[in-house]
């Protein structure tokens, strides 16, 4: 999703914005541009597509100046061209704008009743014009803004430059991350998030919901939502340029697969008590036991992991699971009980529908629980049981680690509510620790395959569609892969549940369709194996992944096998999670897709 990052420097600032933009690409945009104040004017430079097309705007006609705002877009309002990248800008102001401006048309229509000419399609042209108008009306930037900004309605995090005030650079946030960075130097930066200053600075102060602030050469001025001056926390960011390497890797979605085995161990060490074999969560004390209802809510790869947690909340603790996308859940009103656990997952924190449902669900009054990777987000900051993942920043747009680490997390606190509701003997509980223990073991012996997997790929990339099948738990991992097929590879997949085939998408079925079945050995393999057949009989040509004993079982006629480790079923989800991100990432290749920026998407979606 859109980028933002400003800096009021010492030197000239467009190099060290453009390599900022570089930093935020992985958010996911399909235009940039940058702004600087020099020689008494506002200059901007502005590109459709890839930053590379900025860099040669900028090496062609280099912009001066030592103060600046930065943009990648991610286009709402209107297509992404030229005209429509960010900053916008009038003689007097331009600005960077992540968010949607809601109320945009009517304030659009009340300014071009007064004159005012729009050189966009944009939401975010307006918020130039109404803090341009002010000024031109003789009024100073700092009231400007103060003015303008309760007349937004939406999401918003703004940076804005002055014409007049050469040393000056005002931020907003509502609804929309904004950091603040401290140079060592006295320079002083605004980003959309830590990442993105991260070679400039670790010294980062987080602007809470309704700040706007205020930098000058001598410092920064925060205000809270009421303007009152107020004092965020400074922290060290713990960021670093080189966290964003692909090291050795040709993608960070394979640098990021391969990672799953460390990130997974990492993120369970801080829920299992190997010496006491206990499974226990940060907050310990947090009353588990009276929770009658849980409603699990989430976007994307965030859900499927959310309805894997589900089949466990049910299975183990034998408590009642609601599970929802959240951009359905507010609006299908809900009945939640008063004092039930809302559980929301993420791997950014910030996605807009998930956030706007957490607020929604706290209002009715739930314990809300939030499963998260980035441990400064929104949401980890409005949660009552934060369950951190510790996958470390996940660069590329497909979802991968963030996954395998949410499960690690669900598969915990099943267990946790499990035992709270009296539901988990001592010895059920040393065996799930077992099991968990096993789990990075299993993703390094799964990883194993990806050569495997690389050659039997090009049988997928010549598809025009592939369906995905399971069963239990391996249903929400047919849903996952189709995903990470069509988010990557623009394939069309879908995901079903292996027994819902007959009724509908057996129609699909021809020799010119893959069908990946995902079948541990197990209770529900034959049952999987007879969907299979079904496929089979009707010239389907399945690619079975299954452990050793399924695809002795089950594997003749297949058009390909692939063998993972025979691991427990707990944990089987995590270890089934790799071949199915393999093979999307190893189709992706073949078709020569922009596997860590696909088209069209956005790695955190920070509009509804
Ligand atoms: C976007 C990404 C998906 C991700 C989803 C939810 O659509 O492209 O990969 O699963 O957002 O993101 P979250 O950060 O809330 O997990």
């Amino acid at each position: 999703m859109c980028g933002i990052i400003g800096i009021v420097g010492r030197e000239d600032v467009a190099d060290r914005l453009l390599d900022g933009l570089k930093r935020l690409e992985y958010r996911g945009y399909d235009s940039a541009g940058i702004a600087t104040l020099h020689s008494g004017i506002i200059d901007r430079r502005r590109a459709e597509g890839k930053l590379v097309n900025l860099g040669k705007e900028l090496s062609s006609d280099p912009l001066p100046g030592s103060i600046g705002i930065a943009h990648t877009r991610w286009a709402t309002h209107g297509a992404p061209t030229t005209s429509n990248a960010h900053p916008h800008a009038t003689d007097e102001v331009a600005l960077v704008h992540n968010g949607i401006i809601e109320n945009f048309k009517p304030l659009r229509e009340e300014l071009q009743g007064r004159g005012r000419v729009f050189t966009s399609e944009t939401d975010t042209e307006v918020v130039a014009h109404l803090v341009s108008e002010a000024i031109e009306a003789g009024v100073l930037p700092e009231e400007a803004v103060k003015a303008v900004l309760p007349r937004l309605h939406g999401a918003f995090a703004l940076a804005i430059l002055f014409r007049q005030h050469p040393d000056l650079l005002i931020g907003a946030r509502l609804g929309s991350p904004l950091v603040l960075g401290y140079g060592d130097d006295g320079e002083t930066y605004l980003g959309s998030d830590a990442l993105a200053l991260a070679p400039l600075t670790q010294k980062i102060a987080y602007l809470e919901e309704g700040d706007w602030v205020v930098i000058t050469r001598e410092g920064a001025k925060i205000f809270d939502k009421d303007n009152v001056p107020v004092e965020r926390p400074v922290t060290l960011s713990g960021v670093s340029g080189a966290m964003i390497d692909k090291g050795n890797h040709r993608h960070f979605m394979l640098k990021e697969i391969y990672e799953q085995p460390v990130v997974v161990a990492q993120t369970l060490k801080s829920y299992l008590q190997r010496m006491e074999e206990r499974v226990t969560l940060p907050i310990p004390d947090f009353d588990l036991g009276s929770i009658r209802r849980v409603t699990i809510v989430a976007c994307g790869t965030s859900f499927y992991a959310g309805m894997v947690a589900k089949y466990w909340f049910e299975q183990f603790a034998r408590v009642a699971v609601d599970l929802d996308v959240a951009s359905e859940f507010r609006y299908r009103t809900p009945v939640m009980e008063e004092g039930g656990l809302a559980l929301f997952i993420s791997q950014s924190g910030e996605t807009a529908d998930t956030l706007a449902a957490l607020r929604h669900a706290k209002n009715e009054g739930q314990k809300i629980a939030v499963v998260v990777n980035v441990p400064t987000s929104t949401m980890a900051r409005e949660a009552d049981l934060l369950l951190p993942t510790h996958a470390g920043p996940e660069i590329g747009v497909a979802s991968t680690k963030a996954f395998t680490c949410q499960l690690a997390v669900l598969a915990a606190l099943a267990a946790n509510l499990a035992r709270a509701k009296g539901r988990l003997s001592a010895a059920e509980e040393k065996d799930i620790v077992r099991h968990l223990a096993e789990a990075p073991a299993a993703l390094n012996a799964a990883l194993a395959y990806d050569e495997m997997i690389e050659g039997m790929a090009h049988h997928v990339a010549a598809a025009r569609d592939v369906l995905y099948l399971g069963r239990g738990t391996d249903y929400p991992l047919a849903l996952e892969g189709a995903l990470k097929l069509k988010e990557i590879s623009y394939i069309h997949a879908e995901g079903y549940a292996a027994g819902e085939m007959k009724h509908g998408p057996i129609a699909l079925i021809d020799d010119a369709v893959p069908v990946i079945v995902i079948a541990p050995s197990g209770p529900l393999f034959d049952k999987t194996v007879s969907n299979m057949q079904e496929v089979q009989a009707r010239g389907g040509k399945v690619v079975l992944i299954s452990d050793y004993d399924g695809v002795q079982a089950a594997g003749d006629g297949c058009l390909a096998t692939i063998t993972m480790p025979k691991v427990h079923p707990l944990i089987a989800p995590l270890v089934y999670a790799v071949p199915v991100q393999l093979l999307a990432y190893h189709v992706a290749v073949a078709k020569g897709t922009d596997v860590d920026q696909p088209r069209n998407l956005a790695k955190s979606v920070t509009v509804e």
